[in-house]
Order: structure tokens, then C-alpha cells, then sequence
């Protein structure tokens, strides 16, 4: 899978086996695979500055990168294609439109569009590749977002212990898990920007130069201010009730660019501007709390922002006293966590069961999420444990 952030593609090899109806999951092997260079960068401009002949393009180019992505991974961990049962793409967003567009003559229209052809996955590598997993969800009603929740209570349901799971990627998302609830009580939305407004400053603020303010260096040198925390808590998306999810239709570069202009009229370093987005990010999702049917017990933290100290501090001050921790310290793969939720959605959707939490999504029902592209084997020669 590769995030909003468009930083790479997360593989992972996890090893499913299902007895009854309960799921175990083992991951045998993960790896981050950057995109060539400049692709990055077209895939992030095609949204807004690229034709329909470059987007075209784009989703067949994306689909030979996780092809060989997926093919290194395989091979790195020293297995071939033939040992892989199936893969699951979620693919590159390119753009998502949860909220419904009134198209006359037809009605009330959500969509969302990942690329990275799935068949091109599927010619390469033989494998039989489900992608496309949110485009179901939408068709039900639902944002078609959040998805990994489903995943988050097949890993880190807690009996005893109301768990607040929090992804940090490009945007942030929480999914929280009431002490012995179902997938029925699991709860998710996105929460607002995180690495998305972290790296588009940083871009922006230092002409190009760096790309991500690595550990949260500069970040941690600074201030927060605290009139420009209240300027940016007051953006609508923060005040709408869930379910909600968000993307960079709504906080890509004319709202980074925003922020930057709020900073410079109050003559605010990069750091102490960073350092304030940091404040900003972890009060969004304290404050998101307010949303759930439940008090939190314990924070678990998952996505690339783990690795950024400044906002780690911010969220363990932010949620104090509850103890936050990260995937990697209750043992999962922080980086490989969503790339394997990917993998377990897949696997489920080859035997019919739905994956979707219509409680999260807002879908109208549970839905067998995804698009089937046969591989050399035949679906129904597909072994099934
Ligand atoms: N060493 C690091 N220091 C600070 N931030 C980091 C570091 N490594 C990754 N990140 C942040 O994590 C982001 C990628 O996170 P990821 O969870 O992959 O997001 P997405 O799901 O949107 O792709 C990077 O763009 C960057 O902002
Ligand atoms: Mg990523």
C-alpha cells in the first residue's frame, strides 16, 4: 500500500491461517519501496495540475512499481511467486470524495479513484491481486474510509482495556476499541492533518531542500504559539461530527501554503511554526476523543509520524496520564501495519466475508470489500486453509 503521503510502497508478507471463524496472523516480512524519483512528485500534482492522458499513464506506472515492489519483497524474503497465495493492493489515492456531489439526472455521487492497475499486478507476478477495496464501502453509502479498523480489532482488541489507536500518517486517523466491545463498538474516523501539513512546511519552508523535518528535529527547537494553535483548531473539518475522512483535496498545499502566510504575518520561524503544528496535530486528536462512545484506558501509536520525537512529546503530554505507547512496543510492525491490514482484507474477501465497518464507514451494510484480478492459478484452485 502506499498512504496519502506517497513516500513509498509498504509490503508486507503475513502468513494467515483461519480455524472456525478466528484469524491468525504472523508477519514474515515487510519493506518500504520508494517510488523512482519524480514520481512521487507526479503523483501528487496529477490530482490538481495532470491531464487525464498523464493520470491514465500514471495508474499503469504505479501499477508496474507495486508489481516490482511486490516482486523484491518476495524475493528478499527468500520465497518465489508461486509460495504467495494472493495479494491485496489498496493502491495509490489519488483522489477521495467522500462527501456526496449532486450529478443531475443521477443523484448523490461519492467516489474515490486508487491507481496502480491491479491487472498489471497480477500479469506480473502471477498472483491473484484484490484491489480497489474502498469503492464497495462507497457504493453502500460509506466514505469508503476509514478501512483499517478492521484490522486494528483483529490485533489490538483489548479485553480489559478501552484502546485509542492512532495512525500517523499523512493524515491522522483514530479507531477506538472499547474494553471487550465487538467490531460492532469499534468507532474510527480521520482526525485532520498530520504529516501532510508536518511535510508540506517543511517542503515549502525550506525552498525545497528537505522533505520531512527528520525526527523532529527542527520541531523540537521551537515554541508553540499559542494564538496560531487557536487559528488553526478552528478549521471546520475539526468541528463535523463523524463518520468523516479527509484527505489532500482539503488540507494538500493551498491549505499548507495557508498556514505558512498565518506564520509569516506573525514572524514565526520554520521551527516554531513546526513546532506549533505539532501542539496542532495532537490537540486535533485528543479533542476527537470527545466523539467516542467511551472513555480511553491506553494510546497506541502506528504510522511514520512515530518517528518524529516533537510530536510523540506532544501526544504523550497531550494524553497524560493515560500511557501511550507505539505499535512497535506491543508488537506489531509499526510501518508494516497497514500494508498488512491490506493483506488481511484481501484474504477475507476471497472467502466472502466483509470487511467494511459500517459503524466507521456509515455504509448502509457490511460489504465484501474489493476488485478480483485472477492470477496463473485460478480463483477456484485458489487453496484455501
Ligand atoms: N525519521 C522520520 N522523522 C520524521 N518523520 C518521519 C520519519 N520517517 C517518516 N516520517 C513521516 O512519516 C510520513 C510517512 O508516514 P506514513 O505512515 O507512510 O504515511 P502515509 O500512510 O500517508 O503514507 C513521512 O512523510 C514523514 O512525514
Ligand atoms: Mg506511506
Amino acid at each position: 500500500m502506499s498512504g496519502t503521503s506517497a513516500d513509498g510502497v509498504d509490503c508486507a508478507i503475513v502468513d494467515i491461517v483461519r480455524a472456525q471463524s478466528r484469524l491468525t496472523i504472523k508477519l514474515l516480512a515487510s519493506q518500504t519501496v520508494a517510488y523512482p524519483p519524480g514520481l512521487r512528485q507526479r503523483v501528487l500534482s496529477a490530482p490538481t495540475q495532470g491531464t487525464v492522458a498523464e493520470l491514465c499513464h500514471l495508474n499503469a506506472a504505479v501499477g508496474e512499481v507495486f508489481a516490482r515492489a511486490a516482486l523484491r519483497t518476495i524475493h528478499r524474503a527468500r520465497l518465489e511467486p508461486k509460495d504467495i497465495g494472493l495479494i491485496g493492493s489498496h493502491g495509490q489515492t489519488v483522489y477521495h470524495q467522500p462527501v456526496p456531489r449532486r450529478e443531475p439526472k443521477v443523484g448523490a455521487v461519492r467516489s474515490t479513484l486508487q491507481i496502480g492497475a491491479p491487472a498489471i499486478i497480477a500479469e506480473r507476478t502471477g498472483i491473484t491481486t484484490v484491489a480497489d477495496f474502498r469503492a464497495r464501502d462507497m457504493a453502500a453509502g460509506g466514505e469508503g474510509a476509514p478501512l483499517t479498523p478492521y484490522a486494528h480489532h483483529l490485533l489490538f482488541q483489548s479485553k480489559r482495556r478501552s484502546r485509542l489507536i492512532v495512525n500517523l500518517g499523512g493524515i491522522a486517523n483514530v479507531t477506538f476499541l472499547p474494553a471487550g466491545g465487538g467490531l460492532d463498538d469499534v468507532r474510527a474516523f480521520d482526525t485532520g492533518p498530520c504529516n501532510m501539513l508536518l511535510d508540506g512546511l517543511m517542503v515549502k519552508g525550506t525552498g525545497g531542500t528537505q522533505r520531512i523535518d527528520r525526527n523532529g528535529r527542527l520541531a523540537g527547537r521551537g515554541r508553540s504559539h499559542a494564538s496560531l494553535l487557536k487559528i488553526l483548531l478552528s478549521h471546520p473539518y475539526l468541528a463535523k461530527r463523524p463518520p468523516k475522512s479527509t484527505g489532500r483535496e482539503e488540507f494538500g498545499d493551498p491549505y499548507v501554503v495557508g498556514v505558512l502566510r498565518q506564520a509569516r504575518t506573525k514572524r514565526l520561524s520554520l521551527e516554531h511554526l513546526l513546532a506549533t503544528s505539532c501542539d496542532f496535530v495532537a490537540a486535533t486528536i485528543v479533542e476527537a476523543c470527545a466523539w467516542l462512545n467511551g472513555d480511553v484506558d491506553e494510546v497506541i501509536l502506528g504510522g511514520g509520524g512515530v518517528k518524529n520525537r516533537a510530536l510523540m512529546n506532544a501526544l504523550r503530554q497531550a494524553f497524560e496520564p493515560r500511557p501511550v505507547r507505539t505499535m512497535d512496543q506491543v508488537g506489531v510492525d509499526s510501518n508494516a501495519f497497514e500494508a498488512l491490514a491490506f493483506a488481511v482484507m484481501a484474504y477475507q474477501t476471497l472467502h466472502g466475508a466483509p470487511t467494511n465497518v459500517p459503524a466507521v464507514t456509515g455504509a448502509r451494510h457490511a460489504v465484501v470489500l474489493g476488485t478480483v484480478v485472477p492470477g496463473k492459478k485460478n480463483i477456484p484452485s485458489y487453496r484455501l486453509r
